[in-house]
């Protein structure tokens, strides 16, 4: 007797296959997509909450077994497609169309906080999410230096386009601010440029806005925080014994604010300053630990003139820690998402 596989069929098997982050079935989660049944070719998409998934592959392979194991079935074609969530909040309070905004932040300066928001921003592009970079540290505003960028936005309609630069787009505070100035700035101009940042630039559509946020927990860090809509906050930290200091300094801007703390990065892990402070700091303060960038003076060197490590050799092993801890700050994102959607859904969830 032969088998005939129906699309019923078909989705009941992808019932049993979870999106290994967020803990769910595919199909609870709407992810199966162009589902086709012909005889015993049976082909579908899998949009994916992020391109920047961790587990795409595992997820894609599970898919594709689960269907084959199907009596009848020939051929299984899986795709992979991506549609990142949109953080509500964020509309709320501004009208760029930016999905998330993940930003960095640390207890203190030269740790390393730009050369991770740039690879960040520019590993999540790679990985196809469309992706804009906001320096908004008025200390020290050196993304532009670390993106190899020497000119400021052009003007258009009174307002500023964003510069595009290794596949993403970029806008430095340090081009509002006349260099020197940074430090007498008050309040009420800074609150201005930060305004101007989400209100007078032209903005493309993006998946994720990655900000560099000054270091430390004074009045400026908090009030750029304040006006900035935060999906999710990143700290990063050293991996000596005063990590712990610093890290609990970083945190505590996004935890007076509310905003959802992703976790803790270790930078410049290795023989000279050490390993496990970054850990040991996220397991104190009961935050996730994300990961850790070794000191080599490739990263060095790339932000000195301009040429960021993932883009001169994205698949070395070296970018593969900016590029995986990239992976595991979108998945963050994407639980992020999924949890708010639980909690107020659109529409109800599928029967069965
Ligand atoms: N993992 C690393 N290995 C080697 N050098 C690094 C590493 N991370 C950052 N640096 C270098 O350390 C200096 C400070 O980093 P930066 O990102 O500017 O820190 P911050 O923005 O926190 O002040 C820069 O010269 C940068 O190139
Ligand atoms: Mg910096």
């Amino acid at each position: 007797m032969s088998h005939t596989v129906t699309e019923t069929q078909v989705l009941d098997a992808l019932r049993t296959v979870q999106d290994l982050d967020l803990h769910k079935d595919l199909v609870t989660l709407k992810m199966i997509r162009d589902l086709k049944v012909k005889k015993g070719k049976v082909s579908f998409t899998v949009v994916l909450t992020t391109p920047s998934c961790p587990l795409k592959d595992q997820i894609r392979n599970n898919a594709k077994a689960a269907v084959e194991a199907l009596p009848g079935v020939t051929e299984v074609n899986v795709k992979l497609d991506a549609a990142v969530g949109a953080d509500k909040k964020i509309q709320e309070k501004i009208a760029a169309p930016i999905k998330n905004i993940i930003a960095v932040a640390s207890g203190k300066g030269g740790v390393g906080k730009t050369t991770l928001a740039v690879n960040l921003a520019l590993s999540l592009a790679l990985d196809g999410a469309k992706v804009g970079l906001m320096d908004a540290d008025i200390y020290g505003p050196n993304v532009p230096i670390m993106m190899g960028v020497d000119h400021p936005p052009r003007v258009k309609d009174r307002k500023l386009i964003p510069i595009k630069a290794y596949g993403i787009s970029m806008i430095s505070i340090g081009f509002l601010v006349p260099p020197g100035q940074a430090l007498v700035w008050r309040g009420p101009m800074l609150h201005n440029a930060i305004k101007q940042f989400f209100n007078d630039v032209t903005w493309e559509p993006m998946d994720y806005m990655v900000v560099d946020l000054p270091p430390g927990t004074g009045d400026v860090p908090l009030s750029l925080a304040q006006l900035v809509p935060i999906s999710g906050g990143i700290v990063i930290t050293t991996p000596q014994e005063v990590a712990l200091t610093d890290a609990r300094r970083g945190l505590s801007a996004f935890q007076t604010l509310k905003v959802p703390v992703l976790g803790i990065v270790e930078n410049m892990s290795g023989e000279i300053f050490g390993v496990g402070g970054g850990e040991h700091a996220a397991e104190e303060l009961h935050v996730p630990f994300l990961g850790r960038i070794p000191l080599d003076k490739r990263i060095r060197e790339g932000g000195d003139v301009g040429q960021p490590l993932v883009v001169t050799e994205p698949d070395s092993e070296l970018a593969q820690s900016f590029r995986s801890l990239a992976r595991t700050i979108a998945a963050a994102v994407s639980v992020l998402r999924s949890r708010e959607s639980e909690s107020n859904p659109d529409e109800p969830e599928p029967k069965g």
